[in-house]
C-alpha cells in the first residue's frame, strides 16, 4: 500500500487543530523531534499508559501455566550511573551511521537516506541530487550526554537513559529482596527516554524524547520460550481488542540474521501508519536469555543469580523421603548454589512506545463519513472513532438551549458524571456544531437536555459511530455511561 500523504497531512491538521499534539515550543519555531501533548491527547496517552499499567501490571492476565502472572512496577531515574550504560553495551554499541552532505551541510541516517528528501531538491533522496556530496558513513551514539554536578569534565558525563529498560535489571536485586516475588515474574515501568535520533521525523513516530512501556519478564531459562511465544500473543492482542484492525497490524518474527547474538527469538507488532508503505515496528517482544543480567553482574561486582527455594526445599524433602538420593552436607553445599537450584533467569521483553501506540490509535480512529446536519441534510464529518476507553472525553453534556432550566440540569449531570470519567459541558453553538466538535474529539456519547427532559425526566443519548439516539432517565445517565466506557 503506498504511504497516504494526504491522510497523514490531514491527521496532523486535526491533531493541531483540536489539541492533541503541538510542536514542542512551537511559539519560538519549534525543535526537531519534540512534540507537547494538548488536552485531549494527554487524556488520550494517559489512557493508554494507564490501560498498559492496569492490564499489564495491576491486572495482568492469566499467564501459560494456568495462574494470573506475577508482575510488580518501578519507576526509575532518567539518568543512572554511566557504568549501567557501559554494562548494556549503549556506550560502545548505540550509534546509527551517518553521512554529511558537503553541499547543504545536512546529517542523515545513512541507512535511511533514500527515503529523506533532499534538502536543496525535496522531489529526490538524498544522494540522488546532482548537488549531493555526500561523506563516508561515520557511527554516532544516540545517547544524550550530560554532565552531573558543577564540574564538567570526563569524570562527570552522564547520560539520559535512552531506555527504560536498564533501571529495571539494575533493580532486579532490590526488588527481589523487597517484594516476595518468585521467579517467573516481570517488572513494568513506564517513562521517558531521549535518543538523539539523527533524523527524527514521521511526526510522533520518530522523536528524541518518547515514552516507553517496557517489561522484562524473569523466567526459568527452560521456560523462557514458553513465556516468550505466551508474551508475544498476548502483548499482540492487547492492540487489537483497543482497536487496531488486524489488516493494519502485524506480527513478524524476526530471521534469524536480525536477532541479537544473544537472542534465541524476537517478534515486531507492526503497524502499518499513513505516513509508510511498510509496516513499521510499535513494539518489540524480545528474548534476551540473561545478557543482561550477567553484564549488570560482570560491570557491578554483585551476584545477581536467582535462589529458588521452593524447589530446593521440594528436593529436599524428596531425599529425606528417600525418593531423591540423599546428599552429604558437603555434596549439599556444592549442589544448593549450581542449576537448577541457583541461576541467572532468562528475559522476555515486551518493549512497547507509548507514543508510536497513540499515533497508531489516532490512525487508526481518524474517518470521515456523513451524517445529518441542523436540516437533516447530509454532510461531511470528521469522526475520531476512538474505542470507548480510549477517548479523551467519554461524555459531554448539552442543553439544547440556554433556558427553561436544560443548562442547570445539564451541568448537574455532568458534575455527577466528571467524578468518574473525563465528560465536557457545552452550551455554545448549534446543536449539530456541538456534535461536530465532540466527533473530532472521539467522544462516544453525547448526552443532550431537551424539552422532553423537562416533561418525562428523560435525555438523548446520541452514539458517535451509528449515529443512534436513545432516551435514558437522567436518574440512571451516569450509570449507563460507566458501563459503556469503563
Ligand atoms: N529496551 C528495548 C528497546 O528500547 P527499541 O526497539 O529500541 O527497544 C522499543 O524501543 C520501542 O520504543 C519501539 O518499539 C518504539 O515503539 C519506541 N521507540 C523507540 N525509539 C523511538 C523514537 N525515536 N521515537 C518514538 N518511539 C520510539
Amino acid at each position: 500500500m503506498p504511504a497516504d500523504t494526504a491522510f497523514m497531512d490531514k491527521l496532523t491538521a486535526l491533531c493541531k487543530r483540536r489539541g492533541f499534539i503541538f510542536q514542542s515550543s512551537e511559539i519560538y519555531g519549534g525543535i526537531g523531534g519534540f512534540w507537547d501533548y494538548g488536552p485531549l491527547g494527554v487524556e488520550l496517552k494517559r489512557n493508554i499508559k494507564n490501560l498498559w499499567w492496569q492490564e499489564m501490571v495491576v491486572n495482568p492476565p492469566i499467564g501459560p501455566d494456568g495462574r494470573e502472572v506475577e508482575m510488580v512496577g518501578v519507576d526509575c531515574s532518567l539518568i543512572m550511573n554511566p557504568k549501567v550504560w557501559e554494562a548494556s553495551g549503549h556506550v560502545s554499541g548505540f550509534a546509527d551511521p551517518m553521512v554529511d552532505c558537503k553541499e547543504c551541510k545536512g546529517r542523515f541516517r545513512a541507512d535511511q537516506i533514500g527515503s529523506i528528501p533532499c534538502p536543496l531538491k525535496p522531489s529526490k533522496p538524498v544522494g540522488k541530487h546532482d548537488k549531493c556530496q555526500l561523506t563516508e558513513p561515520r557511527l554516532f551514539n544516540l545517547m544524550f550526554k550530560t554532565y552531573v554536578g558543577a564540574l564538567e569534565d570526563a569524570s562527570s558525563v552522564a547520560y539520559l537513559r535512552p531506555e527504560t529498560a536498564q533501571g529495571i535489571f539494575a533493580n532486579f536485586k532490590n526488588v527481589l529482596d523487597t517484594s516476595r516475588v518468585k521467579v517467573p515474574f516481570g517488572i513494568g515501568q513506564v517513562g521517558k527516554a531521549f535518543r538523539n535520533e539523527i533524523n527524527p521525523r514521521n511526526f510522533t513516530f520518530r522523536s528524541r524524547e518518547f515514552e516507553q512501556m517496557e517489561i522484562e519478564f524473569f523466567c526459568h531459562p527452560e521456560q523462557s520460550m514458553t513465556w516468550y511465544q505466551w508474551w508475544r500473543n498476548t502483548r499482540f492482542n492487547w492492540y487489537v481488542n483497543l482497536g487496531l484492525k488486524s489488516e493494519k497490524l502485524r506480527l513478524r518474527d524476526q530471521g534469524p540474521e536480525e536477532l541479537a547474538h544473544y537472542s534465541k527469538a524476537c517478534a515486531d507488532i507492526e503497524y502499518l501508519f499513513p505516513f509508510s508503505d511498510d509496516f513499521q515496528e510499535l513494539e518489540g517482544v524480545a528474548h534476551r536469555g540473561c545478557f543482561d543480567l550477567s553484564q549488570h553482574q560482570k560491570f557491578s561486582g554483585k551476584d545477581l543469580t536467582y535462589f529458588d527455594n521452593d524447589a530446593w526445599e521440594r528436593d529436599r524433602a524428596a531425599r529425606a523421603a528417600g525418593t531423591l538420593p540423599a546428599l552429604s552436607k558437603d555434596e549439599e553445599k556444592e549442589v544448593k548454589n549450581k542449576e537448577p537450584y541457583r541461576f541467572l533467569p532468562h528475559v522476555v521483553e515486551p518493549s512497547a512506545g507509548a507514543d508510536r501506540a497513540t499515533l497508531a490509535f489516532l490512525g487508526e480512529a481518524y474517518a470521515e463519513d456523513t451524517a445529518p446536519d441542523e436540516k437533516g441534510n447530509p454532510e461531511t464529518r470528521v469522526v475520531m472513532r476512538f474505542h470507548p476507553r480510549l477517548a479523551p472525553v467519554k461524555a459531554a453534556f448539552f442543553p439544547l438551549v440556554k433556558k427553561e432550566g436544560m443548562p442547570e440540569i445539564a451541568e448537574a449531570l455532568y458534575r455527577e458524571a466528571k467524578k468518574h470519567m473525563t465528560a465536557q459541558f457545552d452550551e455554545q453553538g448549534s446543536i449539530g456544531k456541538r456534535y461536530r466538535r465532540m466527533d473530532e474529539a472521539g467522544t462516544p456519547f453525547c448526552i443532550t437536555i431537551d424539552g422532553d427532559t423537562l416533561t418525562s425526566g428523560t435525555v438523548t443519548i446520541r452514539d458517535r459511530d451509528s449515529l443512534q439516539q436513545s432516551r435514558v432517565h437522567k436518574d440512571q445517565v451516569v450509570a449507563w455511561l460507566i458501563e459503556r466506557v469503563k
